[in-house]
């Protein structure tokens, strides 16, 4: 396998519409403004923006613009809400699910590894707006002391996970979604970094699909440039379909894949390869084995993250944005959020679920509408505008949808401080998911897993330890805490000491 390089939206590419047929199709769905310039462009230009005309659903694009546009509602949950019941972090508890054997779901997440089974997911096709970052998101330097990229801190995870895990000759192979507008500099990036210690035959680029950008007031496809549509990437939902236009499916087929563990890329403490969640998932009596899901306890009722519920019978997400206000805010006798299970957006999906969805042609997935600011090229004086304020809506799949197609789903709890650290937004006084927030929970989770290997007080003494430090932890040094006593890593830290463990 090798760096592939196609496109889930090129499948849509049926053949190179002359201008003339082009103005019909655009007539048909009330976007014809899109040829305004058309007389002014050079001939290159003219057939880059046929092309891209081509490549367009137009058929679907007024019902989208009535559903998701021009009407706000589409977004808002429906029918049954209840709290969903998860396998417990602590599988002593009996809160959930609980109590449940760890112990035995790992040594069989294990046995899937080290059979060549499992492969990494990684989506990164998104535009990382918040971050306000130049370059793919998978570039940006996120190791609390290295500065290493989000990208390594994954790879990094993988060769553990390798070395600890697979069978000789068996490897874990890792599949990166990018989108059209983010994928050659990504897979530069790869190439200008050796692969992260990667073997090249095991990471696999592919392309997501793309939406046009919607003026938010009229439902006209905006223009970034005279011969150029205003485009998004479709949503890490988008990943669903993409896998099986761009061959990746096929090729975990070839290679015996039998389950994927799907990660974002904007989180350098994210387990990409978590055995206990790859073995309940394929052996807990209840999950179909299709795709199941991590959470962690919501950090306050208002937290901006999806929440893991049970919709008119089925366990899926629900966004913070759709959830009544009267159910995000609900409590149990005991003052505990009822809807505490915040989705981090990490899930384990069989390969057999994604044919499924994808095998029979014509799989869609709902669409969410974002408002955001998009460039465009203003009609009336035919100049470029980068807005200050929203003026665009741009439509996202979102890959907790398939969770509504899955028999049963199940539910795991983890510790947020181990597992989620996620860079969303730039450094701002008091914001969150920064990349302030983000190396502070580095430094937080390398002492509390070296007081967890060696105990809070004697010589050790790490609960006093953190005031001024700053501390990384690769997965290569440990992948848990009991690794730091393993391989008897026990470093004496001084104030405001700056340490890669
Ligand atoms: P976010 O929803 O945080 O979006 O993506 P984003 O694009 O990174 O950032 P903003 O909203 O513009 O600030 C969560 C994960 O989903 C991926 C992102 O790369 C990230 O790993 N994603 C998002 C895609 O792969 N494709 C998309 O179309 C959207």
């Amino acid at each position: 396998m090798s760096t592939t390089t196609t496109s889930a939206s090129s499948a849509a590419v049926v053949k190179i519409l002359d201008l003339e047929a082009a103005r019909a199709v655009l007539a048909k769905v009330n976007q014809e403004h899109l040829l305004k310039y058309a007389s002014e462009l050079t001939p290159t230009q003219r057939a880059e923006l046929l092309s891209q005309i081509a490549s367009i659903d137009w058929a679907t694009i007024p019902a989208l613009v009535q559903q998701y546009v021009l009407s706000k509602e589409a977004g808002a949950a429906g029918g049954s809400i209840e709290p969903v019941k998860h396998y417990p972090a602590d599988a002593t508890s009996s809160a959930g699910r609980g109590p449940w054997d760890r112990t035995f779901y790992k040594q069989k997440g294990i046995e899937l590894i080290r059979a060549g089974k499992v492969a990494a997911f990684t989506v990164a096709g998104g535009q990382g707006s918040r971050l306000g970052f130049e370059g793919p998101k998978g570039c940006y330097p996120a190791g609390s002391v290295t500065r290493k990229p989000l990208f390594a801190c994954l790879a990094e995870w993988i060769i553990a996970a390798q070395r600890a895990w697979c069978a000789p000759g068996k490897t874990i192979p890792w599949y990166i979604m990018t989108s059209p507008l983010n994928h050659e500099a990504t897979v530069s990036f790869f190439k200008k970094h050796g692969y992260f210690g990667l073997n090249e035959r095991d990471v696999m680029f592919f392309r997501q699909g793309v939406m046009p950008s919607f003026d938010m007031a009229t439902g006209k496809v905006l223009l970034n440039q005279k011969h150029e549509i205003a485009v998004n990437p479709d949503g890490h939902g988008g990943s669903i379909k993409a896998l099986a236009v761009s061959g990746a499916l096929a090729d975990m087929k070839r290679r015996g894949i039998e389950q994927l563990s799907y990660t974002q890329i904007d989180n350098p403490l994210v387990k990409v390869i978590d055995p206990v969640f790859v073995g309940l998932h394929a052996f807990a009596p209840d999950s179909s084995g299709q795709m199941s899901s991590k959470m962690v306890a919501k950090a306050s009722a208002g937290e901006k993250v999806g929440v893991l519920c049970v919709v008119n019978g089925k366990t899926g997400v629900v966004e913070y944005s759709d959830m009544p206000k009267a159910l995000t805010e609900a409590t149990n006798a005991d003052g505990s959020l009822k809807f505490n299970a915040g989705s981090i957006a990490v899930h384990v999906i069989s390969v057999k679920f994604l044919e499924q969805l994808t095998g029979g042609g014509g799989f869609s997935m709902p669409f969410h509408r974002a408002e955001k600011k998009v460039a465009y090229v203003d009609e009336s004086t035919g100049q470029r505008v980068e807005p200050v304020k929203n003026n665009a809506v741009k439509l996202e799949a979102f890959v907790f949808d398939a969770l509504a197609m899955c028999e049963k789903s199940i539910v795991l709890e983890t510790i947020r401080r181990d597992e989620f650290a996620p860079i969303k937004n730039a450094s701002a006084p008091g914001a969150s998911d920064t990349p302030e927030t983000c190396s502070q929970i580095q430094t937080e989770r390398a002492l509390a897993w070296l007081a967890q290997a060696w105990g809070v007080g004697g010589s050790g003494g790490y609960a006093g330890a953190g005031q001024d430090c700053v501390l990384e932890l690769p997965p290569t040094s440990a992948m848990e805490p009991e690794d730091l006593r393993i391989k008897n890593i026990r470093p004496v830290i001084a104030r405001g000491a700056k340490l890669v463990l």
